[in-house]
């Protein structure tokens, strides 16, 4: 049966969007109501049955690695005073079974470069590629975006990109696909291109932070130069391989918040502290007091 052991998270980006938050952080360790982005991303990858976490760092995400590893004296004090729950919490950031590897991307060159950099863990095998600022909310009964691919790749194999329609304005904030009906679930991909102006592009299905990609796509990232923004663009080496294998787009079931952008942000700390059971109830009942 194919299936997908590996994981990317290129988490070497400025996060110049939030400044100055971002100037000695990671974006990827701003909380959602309790816990950091990229643990948001690292739980839908463990529930698509992932183990290998290859997280692609760069300067000042020093905070990413110590969060996914032990905290001796905090789990030591934690001990002493009897917080029994809190160690549990601190201990089972990521189950025990999981595996994190750490690559340095020395310059952020582009998201199709982090991806390349990642290379020499994932040799030729499939992997999934997520990118932790875009948060899945998977809808009520389904599982995470990403087992919800997962489950596509399972029966149709070749490469699977997120995508999800946005107003037409907001096309040359994304990679945009255009497709052919292929199964239920999935379109066939027969173009893709980053940041196209509205006026331009082909359609307005786009790709959001969720990938499962073939081990080939690292041939195409080789030899891709700078695309949009000057960067190395994962989109461009995904556009090249489509001409010789098949990439499939999938809508997940799903709300997807932009937390790279203030409003994203905003719009998930709503949504999720609306959920979360330590703050749903007061939180609504606040939320409703405002005018
Ligand atoms: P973004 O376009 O969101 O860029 O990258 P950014 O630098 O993180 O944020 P802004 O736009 O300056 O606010 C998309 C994803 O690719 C990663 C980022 O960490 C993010 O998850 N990335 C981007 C890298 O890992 N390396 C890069 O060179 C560029």
């Amino acid at each position: 049966m194919r299936k997908i052991t590996k994981a990317v998270f290129p988490v070497a980006g400025l996060g110049s969007r939030f400044l100055p938050a971002t100037k000695a952080q990671p974006k990827e360790m701003l909380p959602i109501v309790d816990k950091p982005l990229i643990q948001y991303a690292v739980e839908e990858a463990v529930e698509a049955g992932i183990t290998e976490m290859v997280f692609i760092t760069g300067r000042n995400k020093r905070a990413i690695e110590d969060h996914f590893d032990k905290a001796y004296e905090l789990e030591s004090e934690l001990e002493a005073a009897g917080k029994e729950a809190l160690l549990d919490l601190v201990r089972n950031v990521i189950p025990k079974n999981i595996n994190c590897i750490y690559i340095r991307q020395t310059a952020a060159l582009g998201l199709g470069h982090a991806v390349l950099c990642a290379r020499p863990v994932i040799g030729d095998d499939p992997f999934a590629v997520l990118l932790a600022d875009d948060l899945m909310d998977a809808d009520i009964g389904q599982p995470s975006v990403m087992a919800q691919m997962a489950r596509q790749y399972e029966a149709e194999g070749g490469s699977i990109v997120a995508v999800q329609n946005v107003p037409r304005e907001f096309t040359r904030q994304y990679g945009i696909v255009s497709g052919t009906p292929y199964t239920e679930h999935l379109e066939r991909v027969q173009g893709i291109v980053e940041k196209p102006m509205p006026d331009v592009a082909p359609s307005t299905l786009a790709v959001v932070g969720r990938y499962i990609l073939s081990g080939r796509i690292f041939s195409y990232l080789e030899t891709q130069g700078k695309g949009s923004g000057g960067e190395i663009q994962l989109t461009d080496g995904i556009a090249a391989m489509l001409k010789d294998f098949p990439v499939y787009a999938f809508r997940p079931q799903a709300t997807r918040y932009d937390c790279g952008s203030k409003l994203g942000y905003l719009k998930a700390s709503v949504a999720l502290g609306l959920k979360h059971k330590e703050t749903s109830a007061e939180f609504t009942e606040y939320l409703q007091s405002l005018k």
